[in-house]
This record gives C-alpha cells, sequence and structure tokens, in this order.
C-alpha cells in the first residue's frame, strides 16, 4: 500500500471520528509533513477529509472517491471520471464539454449542486445527500429514438440500486425513479442533434439519487413527494459502490437501450400502468387512464370517452390520482 492508501485506511477505521496527524504520523513511522501530503493528494482523489483544529482528521461516510468509484467498475469500462465537491450543475458543465469536444464516456460526479436542473425547466434540490452524476455519450443513433436513452437509464439506475441498497424499485414514466410511492431519483437527458443526418451528435444524460436524507430534511416544496435510499446510517461510502453500479449497467444497456428485453424490464417496473392519471399537456389538464407502455416507450394512454393516445415526447407532465 501506499502511504496514502495507509493514511486513508487509518481515517476511514476511526468510523467518522478524528484522529490526529501526530497518531497517523506515529503509527506509520513517516513525518507529519508526509501525513499532511497524503492528505492532500487524498482530497485532490475527491475525498471529503475535514481537519479540526486540536483533533485532527476525519472523513464523512457519504465521501465519494474516484478511486473507489474506479476500483468498482466492471472490466471494460473506460469511463473518465471527474468528481466535484460542488458545482451549479453537472449537466451544465458536461453539455459545455461536448459541445468543446469532449469524448464519449467522460462522466461528472457532485456531492452537490448550487443550480440542478429537472426536466421541463424545473429546478432540483441537490443537497449534500445526494449523487449528481451525468454521462456523456455520443451514440450511433437517430435523435427520435433518444427517448430510449432515458429508459435505458431509468433501468439502468433501477437495478444498481436494487444490486447495491437492496431496495426494491418503481418507474414511473419517463424519467422518475420511485422507492414505496416516493421520488428516489430523476433523469434528465440533454443533447444535440445534426440536423443533416437527423443522428445525435451527443447526449448527457444526468441521474439525480437522494441516497441519504438531507440534514435538513427534504425542502418543504418536495418533502412529500420525495424520499432517499437510507433515511440515516448509510452504509460507509455507500455512494462510490451505487455509483460505479449506475455506470457498469449504463454500459451494459446502451449497446442496445432499445432491445425488447429493456424495454420490458422498464414497462414490468411501471408504477404508472392501470392507473388513473392526471396529464398536463400544452398547459391543458386531462384525467386519463395509463393502458401501457409499449414497444417504442410511447405511453399508452386512454381518455374518459375511451380515445386512446400515445405519447412520446417528454413534453406532457403526469400526475397520480
Ligand atoms: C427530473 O427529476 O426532472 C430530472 C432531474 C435530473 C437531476 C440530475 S442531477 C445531475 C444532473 N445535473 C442536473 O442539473 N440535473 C441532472
Amino acid at each position: 500500500m501506499t502511504t496514502k492508501e495507509c493514511v486513508l485506511e487509518l481515517i476511514k477505521n476511526e468510523g467518522g471520528q478524528a484522529i490526529s496527524g501526530e497518531n497517523i504520523a506515529k503509527s506509520l513511522g513517516i513525518s507529519r509533513a508526509a501525513v499532511w501530503k497524503a492528505i492532500n493528494a487524498l482530497r485532490k482523489d475527491g475525498y471529503s477529509i475535514s481537519a479540526v483544529t486540536n483533533k485532527g482528521y476525519s472523513i464523512d461516510g457519504d465521501y465519494i472517491s474516484k478511486s473507489e468509484i474506479e476500483a468498482h467498475l466492471t472490466e471494460n469500462n473506460c469511463y473518465s471520471i471527474t468528481v466535484l465537491k460542488e458545482i451549479d450543475s453537472t449537466n451544465t458543465y458536461l453539455k459545455s464539454a461536448a459541445e468543446k469536444g469532449e469524448k464519449d464516456g467522460a462522466v461528472v460526479i457532485a456531492e452537490g449542486q448550487t443550480a440542478g436542473r429537472g426536466r421541463l425547466g424545473r429546478r432540483f434540490y441537490s443537497d449534500k445527500g445526494g449523487l449528481y452524476m451525468s454521462i456523456l455519450i455520443r451514440p450511433d443513433m437517430p435523435t427520435e429514438r433518444s427517448l430510449f436513452i432515458t429508459t435505458g437509464t431509468a433501468v439502468a439506475v433501477s437495478r444498481a440500486i436494487e444490486n447495491v441498497c437492496g431496495k426494491r424499485i418503481g418507474v414511473k414514466w419517463v424519467n422518475d425513479i420511485f422507492i414505496d410511492n416516493k421520488k428516489v431519483c430523476g433523469i434528465l437527458t440533454e443533447g444535440a442533434s445534426d440536423f443533416e443526418t437527423g443522428r445525435l451528435q451527443y447526449a448527457v444524460v444526468g441521474i439525480g439519487i437522494n441516497v441519504n436524507e438531507p440534514k435538513d430534511k427534504f425542502n418543504k416544496e418536495i418533502a412529500n413527494i420525495a424520499t432517499a435510499i437510507y433515511e440515516k446510517d448509510e452504509p460507509w461510502g455507500i455512494k462510490n459502490r451505487l455509483a460505479a453500479e449506475v455506470l457498469n449497467q449504463f454500459s451494459e444497456i446502451m449497446k442496445a437501450p432499445d432491445d425488447k428485453a429493456v424495454i420490458d424490464e422498464y414497462r414490468a417496473r411501471s408504477i404508472l400502468i392501470g392507473k388513473e392519471v392526471y396529464i398536463t399537456d400544452n398547459d391543458k389538464i386531462k384525467k386519463v387512464t395509463v393502458v401501457d407502455i409499449d414497444d417504442s416507450a410511447a405511453i399508452v394512454l386512454k381518455t374518459d370517452d375511451g380515445e386512446i393516445i400515445k405519447k412520446t415526447s417528454g413534453e406532457i407532465s403526469i400526475k397520480v390520482k
């Protein structure tokens, strides 16, 4: 193990309590300056290590670390990951990088966002308890099939949360992930199209997961509709395993996001099929019943007078009765 890894082990072993620089130096037989250098290198790797006067160094259990995420990636995954403490929006950041030529597979992960964005121009609350990530892909795909990127991502995130955290996950068309009737994650897919070829130039897939309940509770605007994977006492380092599993599942599914098996899984996870809901479409509110999600990922709706309508664009918003 390198000095940096040994220092990290000692700090982690304290389980959130502080350990003094002197004790670290003594245990490892190194100088205080070497401890300081290792701490700085760990912070650069994305570890959130606090220094408390007269006490020493401690680490938050919900730290995000590039090297730990990479350690949990399956073979052949070649994501280029950047971990940031705080950013306005990981999607905004990565879209701008994409416009400047950033490559397929770039990933930006933040512990918090100051201007997180949701669908339809909404704000996405991004407290420190969450995992906020965006992935840049350059798929060879007609723009009109890009809805499959969102549905495929929903399946990837659902599988990841189930595999890593053992919670049962449902999907609300088109981009919301639910635990027990409350939203735990939202997905925002943005991109650019080449108008001559009608194909995607790139897509930035943004994923915001409420991993731990925020220390000051959810904002009152969303308190009734939002939930987190863990109310408290999240397992140590869980965000790294979860981020890696999202990326593992994502790369597998993005090989063919329109594959029938993926859509079948998306449909099976739907919390809407069979339910009466209100849709807002072009400012008009309508009561409809959700009949199905078809193989093109369109939602199939039945109006009160028996008319069947299909919606493929994400421009409608749905409220469960
Ligand atoms: C929604 O619920 O309407 C979609 C929310 C998407 C939130 C994620 S968090 C990471 C990425 N950056 C953003 O600004 N938004 C997405």
